[in-house]
């Protein structure tokens, strides 16, 4: 009687262990506790006994019968308890969601870089990435800038706890490119870049660049021109006129800076072009041999022309934004506008 017991305890429990859904433990119980059920079974046996082991016998029984009865109450409960868990996840609604949803828009440095792109692969370009993170070697090294070359004071740099930093330009992917591909090679990258300056109303620590780079054999300034004109055109819309000034970036020679004539005077001068009448856009230039054999491209054979600006500056002529910090603090006045 007493091994009987222990079975039916045993397969109690293991049937348990495997019950999921209000019916399966309902069967269960009908199956055991019913009246057609194994207790009422073993109850029936119970008259083949000794008056004395009789009782010992249903004292047993009857504490089995109320530790089922308890685990089937237990189970029932925590069966309901996930139904109702399972219907708060995924049965909800926000009753703080505005009754129209709001039209989300996109960001305006994402519209420009956008069209930047098209622009590009338009005249044939591909579109390159590079990481965010950069190694020292191809921020600074690889472009002509060794460790104690003054050029890197003027890009105040993130240096990072790895011993890598957060680039402070996108011309390392000049060189990531230029050692993935063999010439012609002809490829712009837009993308973020770090700076550990002061924010005011003309910089930000993290903005976009664009950088681009043609490598092949007779390529001119003249090329340079050209490429920078027609871009700079087709983001305003309208012809602008650029010049081009002399200037230092080691990773060029000889290096320029781009400007184009203001747009909001058109060039008779105001206070953003600071009376000039031209607004400094980019750095640019002959991409240099030194730069170029670091890639391992030979100089006596190829040449190229590289360029880098900011993305903001752009944004900010196209649409007439004044303050820089405007695309970063998230403000939906100034976001819907576009
Ligand atoms: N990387 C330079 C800067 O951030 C710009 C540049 C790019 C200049 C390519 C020359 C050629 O100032």
């Amino acid at each position: 009687m007493k091994e009987k017991i222990e079975a039916l305890k045993e397969s109690f429990n293991a049937k348990m262990g495997e019950i999921k859904q209000k019916d399966a433990l309902e069967q269960l119980r009908v199956a055991i506790l019913g009246k057609k059920g194994e207790f009422t079974a073993l109850m029936k046996d119970m008259k083949d006994l000794q008056a004395e082991t009789r009782k010992e016998v249903g004292q047993i029984i009857n504490n089995v019968k109320s530790e089922f009865e308890a685990a089937i109450a237990k189970k029932a409960k925590e069966i309901e308890e996930a139904e109702i868990a399972a219907k708060v996840a995924n049965e909800w609604s926000d009753i703080s969601w505005p009754e129209t949803p709001v039209q989300g828009s996109i960001h305006p440095l994402s519209i420009v870089r956008k069209e930047l792109e098209d622009l590009f692969i338009s005249m044939g370009f591909d579109i390159l990435d590079g990481p965010e993170m950069e190694e020292e070697y191809y921020n600074f090294n690889a472009l002509n800038i060794p460790e104690d070359h003054p050029a890197r004071d003027s890009q105040d740099t993130f240096w990072l706890k790895n011993g890598k930093l957060l680039r402070s330009q996108t011309s390392p992917v000049q060189i990531r490119g230029m050692l993935a591909k063999k010439p012609p090679i002809k490829f712009v990258c837009p993308g973020k870049t770090y700076r550990n300056e002061a924010v005011d109303a003309s910089h930000e620590h993290s903005f976009h660049q664009c950088e681009g780079l043609v490598v092949d054999k007779g390529i001119t300034v003249a090329h340079l021109i050209f490429t920078l004109k027609q871009i700079v055109s087709s983001i305003f819309g309208e012809e602008v006129e650029i010049r081009l000034r002399p200037s230092f970036f080691p990773f060029v020679e000889p290096g320029f800076e781009l400007d184009f004539k203001c747009r909001i005077c058109k060039g008779n001068g105001c206070s953003v072009c600071k009376q000039t009448g031209w607004i400094e856009y980019l750095g640019c230039g002959m991409i240099h041999p030194q730069v170029l054999k670091n890639c391992g491209i030979d100089p006596e054979i190829y040449s190229g022309f590289a360029f880098g600006g900011g993305i903001e500056r752009l944004t900010m002529m196209k649409y007439g934004i004044d303050d820089i910090r405007h695309f970063h603090a998230g403000d939906l006045r100034f976001l819907k506008q576009f």
